[in-house]
């Protein structure tokens, strides 16, 4: 029998069983790798002061012998840092987890978004406690909404929501529907001249009456957290250029493929859609990433065949699961940046969020997918904070 098992072993049960020693072994290097980085990266970004306290304490130094107001304060120094140091191993091994714990190779990995963006904002929370200490000053943002479309509220709710958690100063105009265009101008060239704030974003969509590329032409280059001026778009174009800011989402998009280690350089990607927010951009980045890109769009004549070639997708069409599992080729890194509600009666509300991927479908051949919701959503706001914290180091530390 034994004999038998010999005999129908060939090259390709080798070859699979070395292939996956190997890719695992590689991941248990990517998860140390991960974990070391973790804390590196705390050590750099927690205060000059709590560091030194810090090394002090582990050094076992005799200065805690001094006054008893001086031992407390470097006791809560201590107890700071090495909370900042706990709390980023917590995170680094959350992240190098399913490294260890994922044994199926059929199904993709899912990108948790929202962890990579908690990561993120609290690394940026860092920075932001960093330049305070520094320089007394924090980032700030301009946050302008005209009228009361609910998703645009909610929207602005929740970016002034995590400015706060971070850090990071926010203001806020809450117009009326019926502004003059002139009159936002106005509103916008009033935070140009703040030197207290660092980024201004205005809510899109505008009401009709209200020329969105005026408005937004308007704001001040090295204030364009949101990355729409032409001239940002322009230079994230071009080579040899790089723009001040990118836009938010597919930035986000961008990072949570480097944050799961998919490589990029030399790649096939497909982008599916065109919008100047999502679609456009993206393909610029991944261009820039040394990606060959494809975009398709609505008048594509076969947008499954172009799909079907690439190594990575970004999927920015807004039609609920338009692109199924066939779409996708085997081994794929999948992007959804689609929200779409459509009907539900088992839910409470309902209704449900889908992206533009049938997710179901697509995990069974992509080597990595990100969910609706929890995957791009919590990192367009990770990266308006990034934007945000990058504008304020400029202005306030004169960094580049
Ligand atoms: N509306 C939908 N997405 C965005 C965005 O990323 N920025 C702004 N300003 N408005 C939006």
């Amino acid at each position: 029998m034994l004999l038998h098992f010999f005999e129908t072993l060939n090259y390709s049960h080798v070859f699979l069983w070395v292939y996956t020693r190997v890719k695992r072994s590689l991941s248990f290097s990517l998860s140390l790798v991960s974990l070391l980085k973790g804390v590196i990266v705390t050590f750099i970004i927690i205060s000059k002061r709590e560091r030194s306290a810090l090394l002090l304490w582990l050094c076992e130094d005799s200065d805690f012998d001094e006054e008893e107001e001086e031992e407390e304060e470097e006791e809560e120094m201590v107890l700071k840092a090495a909370t900042s140091l706990l709390q980023a191993l917590g995170n680094a091994a959350r992240r190098a987890i399913p490294f260890f714990v994922s044994d199926d190779d059929d199904d993709a990995k899912i990108i948790d978004g929202k962890r990579i963006a908690a990561d993120i904002r609290a690394e940026i929370k860092g920075e932001v406690e960093r330049l305070k200490a520094k320089t007394g000053k924090v980032p700030g943002l301009a946050v302008v909404i005209v009228g009361e479309r609910k998703d645009s509220q909610t929207y602005v709710r929740m970016k002034r929501k995590a400015c706060d958690e971070v850090g990071i100063h926010s203001f806020h105009s809450e117009l009326p529907e019926t502004i003059s265009e002139k009159e936002l101008i106005d509103v916008v060239k009033g935070y140009n001249d703040n030197p207290d704030c660092h980024g201004i974003l205005v809510q899109l969509p505008l009401p009709k009456h209200i020329d969105e590329e005026k408005v937004l032409g308007v704001i001040s280059l090295e204030k364009d957290v949101d990355g729409f001026h032409p001239l940002n778009i322009g230079m994230l174009a071009m080579k040899g250029h790089e723009p001040l800011f990118m836009p938010c989402t597919p930035k986000g998009s961008i990072v949570l493929l480097e944050r799961s280690g998919v490589e990029l350089k030399g790649k096939n990607a497909v982008v599916v859609g065109r919008s100047n927010i999502v679609g456009m951009p993206a393909s610029m980045m991944l261009n820039k990433k040394d990606c060959t890109v494809t975009v398709v769009h609505s008048r594509t004549k076969n947008p499954k065949e172009i799909c079907r070639r690439a190594d990575v997708v970004i999927a920015a069409a807004g039609s609920a699961k338009m692109i199924k599992g066939d779409w996708i080729k085997k081994g794929a890194a999948v992007i959804d940046v689609g929200t779409n509600s459509v009907e539900d009666k088992s839910k409470k509300s309902g209704y449900a969020l889908v992206g533009d991927v049938d997710f179901n479908e697509a995990k069974k051949r992509a080597s990595f997918i990100t969910p609706v919701p929890g995957g791009v959503g919590p990192m367009t706001i990770a990266m308006l904070l990034q934007n945000c914290l990058d504008g304020g180091k400029r202005a306030i530390e004169g960094t580049k």
